[in-house]
């Protein structure tokens, strides 16, 4: 029978190995090295399953010299022992690519793969296995399972944060200025150029920012909100460019992306832009010149596929006549302004404002709270120096801490009433009398003197947190928790 006979002949590569002629060009050679120091274990047969080649992982698998190796049936290595079944066998049988875990006699786990390779007449002219070690396979999948559970954390946890977000679709815009800006920001939102909002604090920037994302062609990628006031100075280049590995002492040692990697393709909206200091100032104006982001301690450069949304509640021009802020910067930022007015300019909006928050908060704590008369006049005639957000905290304080359906209060309940002058203030009393627990007195204690010392500095958070005699980055936290 040919098979028989075919199956008794050496191969003649095999006696070629055997007598070390295979490597005899230094090209042959150099193949050989590779076979011989790959990590994986690599043996190949012939049709058969006899062996014809094998390299030094082989050979500490299944515990052989090569030589022994070379020429044996892989069918009676299984029968001996060595191993508990031959891939390469069933490779031949069924003329596919097979893989499976195999243990060698002391039970060490490989993870094998055998291919037959066909010639043009489909007939099998060798199988070629390779192998790793099981452990190792398996660390890594569980290292990559464990890698793609965290990235799915994330991930949920970024659509939530963005559904809480977009909760608020509908921006209140009753006054005819509120309703001209949504216009231009409908148009501005298309084009990718820099905008520029300008406003007091609690004006809406920052709801601007998010729904000019929104509406822009990068809606589906993004928007990174930076408050440049609350990034302590030393970190902001870390912060902004991120870090390689190593980069420095106390970074994370698997380095960092900054925050235009972050924000890749999508919005990155500085907000308190005033408070970077010129050193930072510079750099960010080279990566706007240039679309040039390179990570600290990288020699890597990338270009920055960012959209720019910048806001501050400061004199930006007089900044510049007092060198406080990079006029080059001022005008690669400025391409779109883009002023939301004081809240106490728009009236229309404050009572717009004033039933929509009633009705979020009705709907959350279910109740059925409405305004008195008096309420409303007291609403409609205060001056709200921390304007929507100031209105927001004030609306969720007097249903908190109200009873009964009919919200009433008292003017000094507010605390600065409209009086045509914001340099003229009336504050509460010292009589005035609390209710509820000592921790809501002194919540509201809070609130109503962050409130006076912001409007007594022009919504200048750095002069405030200063008078206050707290850091800014607390002053933010206390402004984001709703403090005020
Ligand atoms: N047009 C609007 N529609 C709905 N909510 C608004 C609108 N404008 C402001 N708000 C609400 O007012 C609060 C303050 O808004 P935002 O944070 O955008 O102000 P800001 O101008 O960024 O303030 P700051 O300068 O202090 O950072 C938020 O709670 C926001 O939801
Ligand atoms: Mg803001």
């Amino acid at each position: 029978m040919p098979v028989a006979s075919d199956h008794d002949k050496p191969h003649p590569i095999q006696q070629e190995l055997l007598t070390g002629k295979l490597s005899t060009t230094p090209g042959q050679q150099f193949l050989q090295q590779i076979i011989d120091n790959s990590y994986d274990s690599i043996f190949v047969t012939d049709k058969f399953g006899n062996v014809l080649l094998a390299n030094a992982g082989t050979g500490l698998f299944m515990e052989h010299k090569i030589e022994e190796l070379v020429g044996k049936n892989v069918e009676y290595l299984v029968k001996k022992g060595t191993y508990d079944w031959s891939p390469t066998m069933k490779a031949i049988k069924t003329r596919s690519v097979v893989s499976g875990i195999v243990r060698n006699k002391h039970g060490v786990q490989e993870m094998a793969t055998s291919k037959p390779l066909l010639d043009e007449n489909g007939e099998i002219v060798m199988v070629i296995t390779n192998a790793r070690d099981k452990d190792l396979v398996e660390n890594y999948i569980a290292a990559l399972e464990k890698e793609r559970t965290t990235v799915h954390r994330y991930k949920t946890a970024v659509e939530y944060l963005s559904e809480v977000d977009s909760g608020n679709k509908e921006l209140v815009a009753e006054s005819p200025q509120m309703k001209q800006i949504i216009k231009t920001s409908n148009f501005i939102a298309k084009a990718d150029s820099t905008v520029m909002l300008i406003g007091e604090t609690g004006t809406g920037k920052e709801v601007m920012a998010r729904y000019i994302h929104r509406n822009s062609l990068r809606s589906k990628e993004p928007f990174i909100p930076v408050n440049c006031a609350a990034i302590p100075h030393e970190l902001l280049e870390s912060e902004f460019f991120g870090y390689v590995r190593g980069a420095f002492s106390g970074a994370n040692p698997q380095g960092k992306p900054g925050l235009f990697e972050i924000a890749d393709k999508g919005t990155l909206f500085l907000d308190e832009i005033a408070e970077l200091p010129l050193a930072m100032q510079s750099k960010l104006l080279r990566v706007l010149e240039s679309g040039e982001v390179q990570r600290l301690g990288d020699t890597n450069v990338y270009r920055a596929n960012v959209r720019f949304i910048a806001a501050t509640n400061r004199d930006l021009k007089a900044m510049m006549s007092q060198k406080l802020f990079r006029s080059d910067l001022y005008y690669r930022l400025n391409v779109i302004p883009l002023s939301l007015p004081a809240l106490r300019d728009r009236p229309e909006d404050i009572l717009a404002f004033a039933h929509k928050f009633l009705e979020e908060l009705n709907r959350k704590y279910a109740l059925k709270k409405q305004f008195s008369a008096k309420a409303t006049q007291l609403l409609f005639n205060y001056n709200w120096p921390g304007n929507v957000r100031e209105l927001r905290n004030v609306i969720e304080r007097l249903v908190i801490t109200s009873s009964g359906d009919i919200l009433n209060f008292e003017e000094d309940s507010l605390v600065n009433r409209k009086t045509g002058s914001e340099t003229e203030q009336s504050y509460p009393e010292s009589t005035r009398v609390y209710q509820g627990t000592l921790k809501s007195v002194i919540k509201s204690v809070e609130e109503d003197y962050i409130n006076q010392v912001l409007a007594e500095c022009g919504g200048r958070i750095g002069e405030a947190a200063r008078r206050l005699g707290i850091h800014r980055t607390m002053l933010y936290r206390k402004m984001n928790n709703k403090c005020i």
